[in-house]
């Protein structure tokens, strides 16, 4: 156990002065006494110096730090309130004394791993405040033997499956796709990708953790109980502490999946079999198969020269057997696919995350460890829903309809399937909560070249609005569901602590990502971090203070 001095019977007091002085000067000062106390809590020695850490905007690598991980350019440093400084901590001591500073001084602290945010929330505000980069505490240590790992929150998902691969072609994790996500928010938060119908989230397989809590103890799983140790595997780490560290269970893995990629046309009639089949199904076969939907607009010419816009159907699909298995299972599942064998290749595990990041079959597996997307991101909006009942054909048909009012290719909509594993663990196992009885995610994204024109951006904003407006009868309702990871700020923010129904406004968005769970996620918080440290756009947020009779 590491404690820093901060007994909480002189929380209240702190508190306290940290008001009279925020009152009492500018914000500017007290960034300035912020900065001084990380500079004298930190101490220097032979080889390295607190301000070596410490970026602030006139440091000439503020800006490409500050973007380096931007992975939604709607938020790149010019259009967005900054951070007053950036702190990149090299050893758990240096997150303490940036914990005890801000506390000290009133300040808000954003928490940042890979910056995979969809809001934008690990590095923009509305008020002011500096990030905590986790950057630099990326180590991974795996243990074949135990089939587990420790890794800590700064490293990429990327580097996680290199390490894994490096060690056993026949153990994985079931993360996300895209390499650069960051370990740190991904599992806080659930983590979805090709494994999940066979081995869960990968918050179901996180197996312990070393958090810093609000009062700036290292807890691991049986020092801070198992109610927190509950909320941070799903809950949004970052309603409770800082993670600096998941231990992970990993997974048997066959050394040859099958992975395909179908490109079919929605005009098709074919196709439109296929779906229906699909929805009814895809979240019901053999959990070794998940297949993936994607639907675009994109252009072509006939051959008189005219331009045709129509709609693509994407399919694409990990198979944890062979190709044989594969043809055979698509066949009678889905046979409206016309799935053929040259669509189909066997590879390892960690090849088929790398081509689904869009790098060639050769390359060598060190492209993983690379922190940039092989593809650019433009500005984009997602929004995500839960479909418990097959969407009618002809809703389906007016909501792909609706991706010919975007430009060519800047709408998109997505099935992501559930079931298998998902729908053998409980609703309140983790506070992640849609599982049996879920068929698929339903995605709807639009991106757009940002200019900085706004009429444009609501423009497209308003696409995707209406999207989801339209399927309000057709997707999860009481509460409407939405997945965490993805996050969304038009479900709702928090709005004024001193409200008095500041928690009851809070379940509005709160029990659209967990159901239930909110209010044991609430009951946590309020144990946690009574006075609320921890607290952003999307925060858990803890019970008021009972007051005494007067
Ligand atoms: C290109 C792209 C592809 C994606 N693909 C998938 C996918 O396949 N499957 C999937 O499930 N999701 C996917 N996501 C979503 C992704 O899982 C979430 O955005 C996830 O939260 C990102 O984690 P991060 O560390 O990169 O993000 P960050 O922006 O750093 O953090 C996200 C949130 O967690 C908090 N946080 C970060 N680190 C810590 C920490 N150490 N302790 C406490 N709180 C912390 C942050 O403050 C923030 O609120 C994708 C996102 C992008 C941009
Ligand atoms: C405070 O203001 C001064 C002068 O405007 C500026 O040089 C300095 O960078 C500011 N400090 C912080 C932490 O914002
Ligand atoms: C100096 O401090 C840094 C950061 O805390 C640490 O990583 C390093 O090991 C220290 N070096 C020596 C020589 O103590
Ligand atoms: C911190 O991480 C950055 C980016 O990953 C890297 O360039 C830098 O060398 C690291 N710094 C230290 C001291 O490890
Ligand atoms: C790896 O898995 C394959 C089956 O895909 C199996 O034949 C092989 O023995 C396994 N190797 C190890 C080291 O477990
Ligand atoms: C596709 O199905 C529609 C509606 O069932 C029908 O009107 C149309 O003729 C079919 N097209 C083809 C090419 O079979
Ligand atoms: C429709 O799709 C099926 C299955 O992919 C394919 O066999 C058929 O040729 C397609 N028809 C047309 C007209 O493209
Ligand atoms: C990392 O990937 C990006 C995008 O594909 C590329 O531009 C860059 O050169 C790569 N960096 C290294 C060191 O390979
Ligand atoms: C912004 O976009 C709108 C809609 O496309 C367009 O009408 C307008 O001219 C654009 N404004 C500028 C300054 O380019
Ligand atoms: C927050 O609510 C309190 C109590 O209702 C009110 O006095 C205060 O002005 C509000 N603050 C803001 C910023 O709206």
């Amino acid at each position: 156990m590491q404690y820093f001095s901060f007994p909480s019977s002189l929380a209240k007091i702190t508190i306290f002065l940290i008001f009279s002085f925020v009152f009492a000067s500018s914000a500017n000062d007290t960034h300035e006494a912020f900065l001084e106390c990380l500079t004298t809590r930190i101490p220097s020695n032979s080889t390295f110096t607190p301000q070596s850490i410490i970026y602030t905007p006139d440091n000439p690598s503020y800006s490409t730090i500050l973007d380096s991980t931007t992975q939604n350019p709607r938020f790149l440093s010019s259009s967005t309130r900054n951070p007053f400084a950036i702190i990149t901590p090299l050893h758990a001591s240096h997150i303490q004394a940036a914990l005890y500073c801000s506390q000290k001084h009133g300040e808000q602290m954003r928490i940042r791993s890979g910056g995979h945010d969809y809001e934008g929330l690990s590095y923009q505000s509305s008020v002011p405040f500096f990030i905590l980069d986790l950057r630099n505490l990326s180590s991974i240590s795996i243990d074949a033997k135990s089939k587990s790992a420790w890794v800590q929150a700064g490293a990429t998902i990327g580097e996680l499956y290199y390490g894994i691969a490096k060690t056993s072609l026949n153990l994985s994790f079931p993360g996300g796709v895209a390499h650069t996500i960051g370990v740190g928010g991904q599992l806080g938060g659930g983590g979805y990708g090709y494994s999940t119908r066979k081995y869960g989230l990968a918050s179901d397989n996180v197996i312990d953790a070393q958090l810093i809590d609000a009062r700036g103890r290292i807890l691991d799983r049986k020092t801070m109980g198992e109610d927190l140790f509950w909320a941070i595997r799903g809950g949004g780490a970052g309603s409770f502490g800082i993670v600096l560290a998941w231990k992970i269970r990993l997974v048997n893995t066959p050394s040859t999946v099958t992975i395909f990629e179908a490109v079919r046309s929605w005009e098709n009639n074919t196709t439109k079999k296929f779906i229906r089949r699909y929805q009814r199904r895809a979240s019901k076969t053999d959990k070794d198969l998940t297949i993936f939907v994607g639907f675009r607009t994109t252009s072509s010419t006939d051959e008189e020269g005219n331009e045709r816009i129509s709609i693509l159907t994407i399919v694409s699909a990990t198979f944890h057997g062979s190709k044989d298995r594969l043809l055979q299972l698509v066949q009678k599942e889905f046979p409206d696919l016309g799935l053929v064998s040259e669509e189909c290749t066997e590879m390892s595990w960690v090849r088929s995350i790398i081509h689904f990041n869009l790098f060639g079959d050769e390359v060598p597996l060190e492209v993983l460890l690379n922190r940039t997307l092989n593809f650019e991101m433009k500005a984009f909006k997602l929004r995500s829903d839960y479909v418990q009942k097959p969407i009618p054909d002809d809703v389906l048909e007016k909501l792909l309809s609706k991706l010919y009012d975007e430009e060519t290719g800047e709408g998109y909509i997505e099935f992501f399937p559930y079931g298998g594993k998902m729908s053998k663990i409980s609703e309140s196992e983790i506070p992640f909560p849609y599982r049996a009885g879920n068929l698929y995610n339903l995605r709807y994204m639009v991106s757009w070249k940002d200019d900085g024109n706004i009429t444009r951006t609501n423009m497209h904003l308003s696409w995707i609005k209406d999207a989801y407006d339209y399927m309000t009868p057709y997707v999860s309702k009481d509460p409407r569901g939405a997945y965490l990871n993805f996050r969304d700020l038009d479900i709702g923010v928090n709005v004024n602590e001193s409200d008095y129904d500041y928690v009851a406004k809070a379940s509005v968005w709160g029990t659209k990502y967990f159901r239930n769970n909110f209010y044991r996620l609430v009951d946590i918080k309020t144990i946690v971090d009574p006075t609320n440290f921890f607290k952003y756009e999307q925060s858990i947020p803890p019970l008021p203070p009972l007051h005494s009779a007067m």
